[in-house]
């Protein structure tokens, strides 16, 4: 077994670092979405991929499943992301509609967890999002089955080069199986890194339609 160690910063002996805030429940605000809006704000700009979010479901076995997806609307109730209804986080988001999100800003050394419900968004808004991406990943959400098995890279593009002939010249249609999913969530974490493994952490948590704040150990 290799042990893997992360750079750390020393000054006289002690680690320290200016990018570790302390958090608070006192510090955060009281509504979970101004306080990730914040920390998107602060940490977004260091980052290389900041809409890099993992998220997690579990099939009906229970089995987990996680992986990146790319995190393209927040609002006020939901964070949203796109799709193949057909791949694996498809076909668990049918039989368990609740998932898990997750967000590490390294540069600040912060981590958002965030659970909840998930379901299919409109096919209107999901129209809108395929309408508005480059015209390679339209014709590229038609081409892959994702998650299926593919014998070989020669027949995804084979596949590719068929449906870019069979769109030429014209609008290409949103997939009926590719689309939009919303999560609302019931819980949210705000962890920050601190010196020797004190960390913040800050829960929310929804009770009867209202948040509530609590502090846990690290
Ligand atoms: C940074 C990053 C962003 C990704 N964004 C998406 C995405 O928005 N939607 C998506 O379907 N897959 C995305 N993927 C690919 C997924 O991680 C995954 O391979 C794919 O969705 C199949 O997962 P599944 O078989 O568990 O459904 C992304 C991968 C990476 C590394």
């Amino acid at each position: 077994m290799v042990t893997l160690r992360g750079p750390e910063l020393v000054a006289g002996g002690v680690v320290v670092s200016e990018r570790w805030r302390p958090l608070d429940v006192a510090d955060v605000d009281p509504d979970p979405f101004v306080q990730f809006a914040a920390w998107w704000s602060e940490g977004s700009p260091e980052m290389f991929e900041p809409q890099s979010i993992v998220l997690a479901t579990a099939d009906d076995e229970g089995q987990p499943h996680a992986r990146y997806v790319l995190l393209r609307h927040v609002d006020t109730t939901s964070f949203g992301f796109y799709t193949n209804y057909d791949s694996q986080k498809g076909r668990d988001l049918h039989v368990n509609p609740r998932a898990a999100l997750l967000w590490y800003c390294e540069p600040l050394g912060r981590q958002v967890r965030i659970e909840g419900g998930v379901s299919v968004m409109s096919e209107q808004a999901s129209d809108e999002y395929f309408a508005s991406r480059p015209r390679g990943h339209q014709i590229g959400a038609w081409a892959s089955a994702q998650s299926q098995l593919l014998p070989s890279r020669a027949d995804l593009e084979a596949r590719t080069q068929e449906i870019a002939t069979r769109f030429e010249g014209r609008p290409i249609a949103r997939p009926e199986r590719w689309g939009g999913y919303r999560l609302v969530p019931a819980r949210f974490e705000f962890w920050q890194h601190r010196q020797d493994r004190l960390h913040d952490r800050v829960v929310y948590v929804s009770v009867r339609g209202e948040w509530r704040t609590q502090r846990l150990s690290p």
